[in-house]
């Protein structure tokens, strides 16, 4: 399996940043065939990012669709639409979608589907607030959005689960080394469950969180953790191409 390692730039960037997979090459040399490398940026910006990604082999991913795959619905994009351009990828559920957009499992769970129609891999992202880590709850959070977000539809390995404790994004507080270690075998466990052991076992699981250069070797070196899923460290290239290294 490879290494995924994906930026999400969340609603920063203007035209300029279509150079920036450019400089993330003249940093980060295209010879390891074991990692892949996806940037997520706002929309407006996937047309430049696919022909630059192509240019420069990074994949482009969109950061939210709508699950149908047209229609009138304002300010949204479909899938079909984020296929139609060339994008590999689109984040669903992030914490952000769910905590000030009101997405709710059925919802992500629709967005995947619509996402694995139109051929784009969708990226489930699950993970617990503050409270529920405080009140050890953490891995039946993980149980029960997992149960939920995955469309019915998935089989095996078209789609890539992305790890991230709320209390995690933005801060610069991570989860131990061992918590992380915890929760991936769990998620895991969760996926060859549903998926059997051959698909389970080849599905990506992105950890999320405060990446940055200075901790990512010892969170992708632990097992089962087949990426991350980098926010504010991913907008400078230099860092991203670091995480990149680490990996
Ligand atoms: P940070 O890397 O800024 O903590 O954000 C993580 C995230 O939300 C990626 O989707």
């Amino acid at each position: 399996m490879k290494t995924l390692i994906a930026a999400n730039w969340k609603m920063h960037g203007d035209l300029s940043w279509a150079d920036k997979p450019a400089e993330f090459r003249g940093i980060y040399p295209k010879d390891k065939s074991g990692v892949e490398c996806l940037i997520c940026p706002p929309s407006f910006l996937l047309p430049a990012l696919v022909k630059q990604g192509e240019e420069n082999e990074i994949l482009v991913g969109a950061q939210n669709c709508h699950a149908e795959t047209s229609g009138a619905f304002t300010g949204e994009i479909s899938a079909p639409m984020i296929a139609g351009l060339g994008a590999t990828h689109v984040i669903v559920g992030h914490s952000e979608r769910r905590s000030l957009f009101g997405e709710t499992d059925d919802d992500v769970s629709a967005k995947a589907e619509a996402a694995l129609n139109a051929n784009i891999i969708p990226i489930i992202c699950i993970g617990e607030s503050e409270a529920e880590r405080r009140a050890e709850k953490e891995l039946d959070v993980a149980t029960m959005q997992l149960a939920n977000s995955i469309p019915d539809c998935a089989k095996g390995a078209n789609f890539v689960v992305a790890y991230e404790p709320v209390w995690a994004i933005g801060t610069g507080l991570t989860p131990t080394l061992a918590d992380i270690r915890v929760m991936h075998n769990h998620i895991r466990g969760l996926l060859t469950d549903r998926f059997g052991q051959k698909h389970g076992a080849n599905i990506q699981i992105l950890y999320g969180g405060s990446v940055k250069p200075g901790n990512a070797e010892e969170i992708l070196a632990i097992d089962n953790v087949n990426g991350a899923l980098i926010g504010g460290a991913s907008l400078d290239m230099e860092s991203f191409a670091a995480i990149a290294m680490a990996a």
